[in-house]
């Protein structure tokens, strides 16, 4: 197996990886968050096929996605993230954890916190596997998406450029024809860790994810950025965040 795919089957932690970002609301998910919203704001994909892509144990990336498709996929490559997400949302007695990220998207949508979770709850229709570096990253799918979401997945487990076009262009065997792909992620990072274990990144700055973009077949409509805005102490050195937009060409 690839070194990278080897380190996440062994080292990856859900659990631990919850605990170490996603323990209080950091304003670097804020700012993701809000993009989401605005941008599903102003694409309003009424019942529109949306997949995430490297979920993780996580569910805040499709919070505003459910506002608008009752049609969301998860996916992640290691099946206890999936396991986490989906117990998350079958469990009747669920965590907290969630709490103000769903709070955060109530806010920006002016509804409640318990209408946010009962559309989520609602709109998960699929939670599986997917490995970006095959030809058909999702096999058992026998559909195509209007929209895939991805947020920092891509820079963390590819160890080059040719990995990051080569995920991106099979992410487009997953999108229908100008189907948008939204990316999030960070700038200029080169490692973070979980607990003491170190995952690596490739180097991502403006310029760089323009030309992958392109490369990989899609024409960039959204590029937003921001100064690394969270606590010193974070487990990662990157220098700002990004938010892309792109459809395929
Ligand atoms: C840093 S985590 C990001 C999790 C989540 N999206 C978030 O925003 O916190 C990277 C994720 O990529 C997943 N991953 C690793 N290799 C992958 C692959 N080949 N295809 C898809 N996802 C992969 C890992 O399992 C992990 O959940």
């Amino acid at each position: 197996m690839d070194s990278v795919l080897e380190l996440y089957e062994t080292k990856f932690d859900p659990e631990d990886y919850l605990d170490e970002y996603y323990k209080e609301l950091d304003p670097e998910v804020e700012f993701f968050l809000y993009n989401l919203h605005k941008v599903f704001e102003e694409l309003k994909p009424l019942n529109a096929a949306i997949m995430e892509i490297g979920c993780g144990p996580t569910i805040t990336s499709v919070l505003s996605a459910s506002k608008w498709s009752s049609n969301i996929f998860m996916t992640d490559f290691l099946q206890r993230n999936i396991a986490t997400v989906d117990s998350f949302l079958k469990s009747t007695r669920k965590s907290n954890r969630w709490i103000p990220y769903m709070e955060a998207v109530a806010q920006m949508e002016k509804c409640s916190c318990a209408d946010v979770e009962d559309r989520l709850l609602k709109s998960v229709k699929y939670i599986g596997h997917c490995n970006v570096f095959k030809t058909n990253p999702v096999p058992d799918i026998g559909i195509k998406f209007e929209i895939l979401i991805s947020t920092l997945c891509l820079e963390f487990i590819s160890k080059n450029e040719e990995d990051y076009v080569a995920a991106l262009m099979n992410l487009k065997h997953l999108l229908k024809p100008n189907g948008t792909i939204i990316l999030q992620g960070a700038l200029n990072n080169s490692y973070y860790k979980i607990k003491d274990q170190e995952f690596s990144s490739i180097r991502l700055n403006e310029e760089k994810l323009r030309e992958y973009i392109n490369k990989a077949g899609f024409q960039i409509s959204s590029f937003k950025s921001a100064e690394r805005i969270c606590n010193s102490n974070k487990k990662a050195d990157h220098e700002g965040i990004f938010f892309v937009q792109a459809e395929v060409i």
